[in-house]
């Protein structure tokens, strides 16, 4: 098992991914739950993940995401979504527009971390067409996809990929 800072220094998004090798089906589970385990704005948990196993839908949901091939060929694709109302129930509008998007995120973050101390990898998805995805997949009224992960064994070695200088992000107040 990797701790921690190694888990994050070792993640790098996966493009490519081994064929022959499926998830394992005790790791997709203990994937989902440290998605579950993150936190929520009142530990609502307004979110909802879509397990992507099969190879049509795998497909559609490539197609989709501006045919980006590598969803298709990872033999999972994790579907996040936000549930707004959930969250609008409790907080209003802020839970509506701000907590319910948060929760999906961070559950997602947690998920591809958990990824890589699985030894799997993957790619964060988010450009896609939401609405369309809504029809295709019927989703439940009122979801809204945030993220796509694929997930699978890597049948690459990513580059390293360079990070803007921290104090361009970090500031001491
Ligand atoms: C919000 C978000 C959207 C992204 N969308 C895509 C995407 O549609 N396709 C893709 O190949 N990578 C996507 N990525 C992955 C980024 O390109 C990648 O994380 C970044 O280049 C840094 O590389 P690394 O993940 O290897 O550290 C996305 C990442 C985030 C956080």
């Amino acid at each position: 098992m990797k701790d921690f800072f190694e888990t994050v220094r070792h993640r790098h998004s996966i493009r490519q991914y081994r064929s022959d090798l499926p998830v394992e089906e005790e790791k997709l589970h203990a994937i989902l739950e440290m998605a579950c385990a993150a936190p929520s704005a009142g530990d609502l948990q307004s979110y909802r993940i879509l397990v992507v196993r099969d190879t049509e839908k795998r497909h559609r949901l490539g197609e989709l995401a501006d045919n980006q091939q590598f969803i298709a060929e990872a033999p999972v694709a994790l579907l996040f979504c936000s549930d707004p109302q959930r969250a609008m129930a409790k907080y209003g509008e802020r839970g509506e527009k701000l907590y319910a998007l948060q929760d999906a995120t961070i559950a997602a973050a947690y998920a591809q971390l958990a990824v890589v101390a699985a030894g799997l990898g993957s790619t964060w998805v988010g450009y896609f067409d939401g609405e369309q995805i809504k029809k295709d997949f019927t989703l439940e009224p009122g979801l809204e996809p945030v993220a796509i992960l694929s997930i699978g064994y890597p049948a690459e070695l990513p580059a390293e990929t360079p990070r803007r200088p921290m104090s361009e992000m970090v500031t001491q107040i």
